[in-house]
């Protein structure tokens, strides 16, 4: 019984090793990529995201009318502008896995 507890133990700490050397954490990811229009701390209160209106993730109201799978789509396909110019463009470098802790980052922002 004890010796399949460890085993179990084993196999997961081995998993937790592999996803760690594929995908970089949520934080990291935000601050290289998203802050620069987003903001640190997701108010979109940047040069950038004054300019383009951002929402404020901070917002209860804004963060209830986004749905998980709109911004998962918004982080893989981007967001073009009515003349079809990207406002943000598509991450297609980030795995399944990254987009997905991304957005989980993006919901800790309410306050
Ligand atoms: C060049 C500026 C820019 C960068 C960099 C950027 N975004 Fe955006 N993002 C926007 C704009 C513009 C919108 C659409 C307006 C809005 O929704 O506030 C948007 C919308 C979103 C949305 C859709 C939800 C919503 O607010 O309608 C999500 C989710 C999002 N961004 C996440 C991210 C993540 C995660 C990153 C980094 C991987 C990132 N953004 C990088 C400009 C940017």
């Amino acid at each position: 019984m004890k010796h399949h507890t460890q085993l179990k133990l084993a196999g997961g700490l081995f998993l937790l090793a592999a996803a760690l050397s594929y995908a970089a954490p949520a934080s990291e990811n935000w601050e290289n990529l998203c802050t620069k229009c987003h903001g640190a701390d997701g108010k979109g209160q940047t040069k950038v995201g004054k300019k383009l209106s951002l929402k404020d993730y901070t917002d209860a109201k804004v963060q209830a009318e986004l749905k998980d799978a709109d911004m998962a789509k918004a982080i893989t396909g981007g967001i073009k502008d009515k003349a079809g110019k990207d406002k943000m463009k598509p991450y297609t470098d980030l795995t399944t896995a990254e987009v997905t802790d991304l957005v989980a980052y993006i919901r800790k922002f309410k306050s």
